[in-house]
């Protein structure tokens, strides 16, 4: 299927951005329709506006009831023709409502190697930070289809990434992130391309 992508972001937008980019130069086919952020200040915004995608501030703070802010968003994702939901760095819990109407259409991307270091308050540099912890030995990226917990539904990708004896937390963020990129891009032109089924 031809991709029409809503993606949800909190901060950066980097991964969203490998998205967009993949989606241009045709290594994906298909398009991100619409960006929504939860954060009227991140970076991400920046990103969907300099790459002429439409982009809508949605979040507790303009929507406080949550009835409200789910309406809002399955509107914006009609309105846009969205058929595949993309959580990029999204900090937020995904809706049931949104959940139910795209079944098994929600991605999400975890910057370590699920069901390793995955779960409630685990993002971020937590994750980085727990893996150095642990003393494991590698770490890597998963991308999941996203259920009603977190971290949790099935494993549609991973990539690996060696953990070396001097890596700080810090620098295996840094070493993650590109291969999130890779990976992100890498899964979705296997659904488009229909080699991967969800
Ligand atoms: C990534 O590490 C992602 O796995 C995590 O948050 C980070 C977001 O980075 N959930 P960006 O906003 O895509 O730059």
């Amino acid at each position: 299927m031809r991709l029409k992508i809503g993606v949800f972001a909190s901060h950066g937008g980097s991964n969203m951005q490998a998205i967009i980019d993949a989606c241009r130069d045709g290594t994906i086919d298909g398009e991100v329709s619409v960006v929504i952020c939860n954060n009227s200040t991140a970076y991400a915004v920046d990103r969907a506006r300099a790459a002429g995608i439409p982009v809508y501030h949605l979040s507790g703070s303009n929507y406080p009831d949550a009835d409200d802010l789910d309406e809002a968003m399955l509107l914006v994702l009609e309105k846009h023709k969205v058929n595949l939901v993309v959580l990029a760095g999204y900090m937020k819990k995904m809706s049931p409502a949104i959940l139910k109407k795209f079944s098994n259409r929600v991605l999400n991307i975890h910057p370590a190697l699920l069901p390793r270091h995955g779960g409630s308050g685990m993002y971020g540099m937590k994750v980085h930070e727990a893996v150095i912890a642990d003393e494991d030995t590698e770490t890597g990226a998963t991308v999941h289809l996203v259920n009603d917990k977190y971290d949790d539904g099935s494993i549609l990708g991973q990539v690996v990434v060696k953990v070396e004896e001097e890596d700080t937390p810090d620098i295996l963020a840094k070493k993650v992130l590109p291969q999130e990129h890779m990976l992100y891009v890498e899964t979705l032109r296997r659904i488009a391309s229909g080699e991967l089924k969800i």
